[in-house]
């Protein structure tokens, strides 16, 4: 098994057919195209195992809101995915803590949304957002309900973000968190 760090610009067609693969295995019928093109824009760890993708996480850089502070450039990790035949021995985690080193060179806070996962993450260090979530669009903010799922994770080591506070992001093609 190795592990390898690349920017999205230097991932070819092929292994841009691999992940896609990968995640298809991994959520079934809940990744579609506007996911999968989130998952792009950043930097990736992949996990190989004789010459197969077996895992993958990536951060790409978005526009975050906290409360009515100024507007900030986080991390966003998207399409975190095991392929099925190796889940729950380890590799999730593993890949998490590759990409959370590389994230802390490069930005202060990450964030994350998650429909299942939130125990996963909690060992990894990620805490659940508490406040309400919002999506900026062309009419304004939007809130988006009730989100259990966003969680937040502290790569430079401060207090900030209080997560009571509102939290905003840019709307997009697809999921917006
Ligand atoms: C979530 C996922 C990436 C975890 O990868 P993994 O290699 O299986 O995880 P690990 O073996 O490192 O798990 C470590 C611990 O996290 C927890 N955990 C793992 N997967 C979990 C899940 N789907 N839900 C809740 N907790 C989970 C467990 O406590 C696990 O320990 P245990 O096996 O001793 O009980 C993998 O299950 C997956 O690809 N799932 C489908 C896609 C998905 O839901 N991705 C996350 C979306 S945000």
């Amino acid at each position: 098994m190795r592990m390898i760090v690349r920017e999205s610009a230097c991932l070819q067609g092929s292994t841009r057919d691999a992940l896609r693969e990968l995640w298809d295995r991994a959520f079934g019928d809940r990744f579609s195209e506007d996911d999968a093109d989130h998952a792009y824009g950043g930097v990736h760890v992949i996990a190989i195992d004789d010459d197969r993708i077996v895992g993958h996480a990536s951060a790409i850089p978005r526009r975050i809101q906290f409360g009515d502070a100024r507007w900030r450039t986080i991390a966003y990790v998207e399409a975190v995915a095991v392929h099925p035949d190796v889940q729950r021995g380890g590799l999730g985690t593993h890949i998490m803590r590759v990409l959370q080193d590389e994230m802390r060179g490069r930005w202060p806070t990450a964030m994350l949304s998650t429909g299942r996962a939130t125990g996963f993450y909690e060992a990894l260090g990620w805490e659940r957002w508490q406040g309400l979530s919002y999506t900026l669009t062309s009419g304004g903010p939007l809130e988006d309900g009730e989100h259990g799922g966003l969680m937040v994770l502290r790569l430079d080591g401060s207090s900030d973000p209080d997560v009571h506070l509102t939290v905003t992001c840019e709307e997009r093609a697809g999921d917006a968190w």
